[in-house]
């Protein structure tokens, strides 16, 4: 009753921002993702009759309560779905370039999911896993395929909507260049922020509206492999969900002096002729967009922006890779 998995970040290239069910966390809005390689967590789940609760360590520390909780929901769907009592032990590693509250809930729910079900001798399908792992974490749904994955909007109630694969790793050789701004974990965690956002922004209807076209318009870039209209699409996608976060009340603004400068490096890259689009999620980090023959210029041009402590290069990244 032991098993392991290996599960890779995700960039949402659409984003998802909203919910339409908080119970079982279906999202409002479709969503569209590149799996990434060098940002993975290895989780390890063993079920142990000795047990007498769950244990779970995280990068070799005990997990708070709050994250423990989060662990132990996903144990107690399993174990009713295969009908046993026992408790487990679960220990996960983030194997990621940096340490800099960049731990990722995606990779970590993903491979989760994996290794607690296998573990428990339930032989679920990858669309399966992807429905169970979207319960802890929407974008967790879609860390359990590689490449260019899909996840759509459901509806209240919607307990099985799971992401898809719409193309593989190898289908197109973009990079994702990643910049660190400022370190510590982010303030408002994703969950709280879009649930503040759906309650007390008054951009939330618009972007509930315009976030599927800018999914479609990305969906169609993949098809063509056209990084303009995927960029332009995925910068405009990425700007709208920050400003229903900064018109919330409380306001959430996740940005850093030094996340407008990486924005501004990405545009002048533009400006001379060089294909980089950017995008953010819930923190102030900046990552850009762009091919594969570009990714060194690109860093280089945010390694001297001001602000930036860190920078590192990402590829196309695989499936979920499980092991007994
Ligand atoms: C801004 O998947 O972390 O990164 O479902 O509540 O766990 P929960 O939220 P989460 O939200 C990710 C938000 C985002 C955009 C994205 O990844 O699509």
């Amino acid at each position: 009753m032991e098993a392991s998995a290996k599960a890779s970040a995700n960039i949402a290239l659409a984003k998802y921002w909203g919910k339409a069910d908080a119970k079982w966390n279906v999202p409002a809005v479709p969503s569209i993702s590149l799996t990434l390689d060098q940002m993975v967590t290895e989780t390890r789940v063993c079920f142990d009759p000795s047990l007498e609760s769950d244990e779970v360590r995280l990068d070799g520390r005990r997990a708070t309560t709050a994250e423990g909780a989060r662990v132990v929901a996903m144990l107690d769907r399993i174990r009713r779905e295969a009908r046993f009592r026992l408790y487990a032990k679960v220990t996960s590693h983030n194997r990621f370039p940096t340490a800099a509250g960049l731990a990722s809930s995606a990779s970590g729910f993903a491979a989760l999911a994996a290794a607690a079900s296998t573990a428990a001798g339930l032989r679920h399908s990858p669309r399966r896993l992807s429905a169970l792992a979207r319960t802890s974490s929407a974008s967790a749904a879609r860390s359990i395929f590689g490449g260019f994955v899909e996840l759509p909007a459901g509806r209240r109630g919607d307990a099985g909507l799971s992401a898809r694969q719409l193309a593989p790793a190898d289908y197109w050789d973009v990079r994702l260049v990643v910049a660190l701004t400022e370190p510590g974990q982010k303030k408002v965690g994703s969950t709280e922020g879009m649930e503040r956002s759906r309650k007390t922004s008054p951009y939330y209807q618009a972007w509930l509206e315009a976030a599927p076209k800018w999914a479609r318009t990305i969906k169609r870039a993949i098809k063509k492999r056209d990084l303009d209209a995927l960029g332009a699409a995925m910068e405009q996608s990425t700007l709208a969900f920050h400003c229903c976060a900064i018109t919330s009340n409380p306001p959430i603004l996740y940005w850093a002096p030094a996340t407008i400068a990486a924005l501004a490096t990405v545009r002048d890259l533009r400006e001379r002729g060089i294909a980089a689009w950017a995008t953010m999620d819930a923190g102030p980090h900046v990552k850009a967009l762009c091919q594969a023959g570009d990714a060194h210029h690109v860093r280089q041009a945010l390694e001297r922006t001001e602000g930036v402590t860190r920078t590192w290069i990402a590829a196309p990244g695989p499936d979920v890779e499980v092991r007994r």
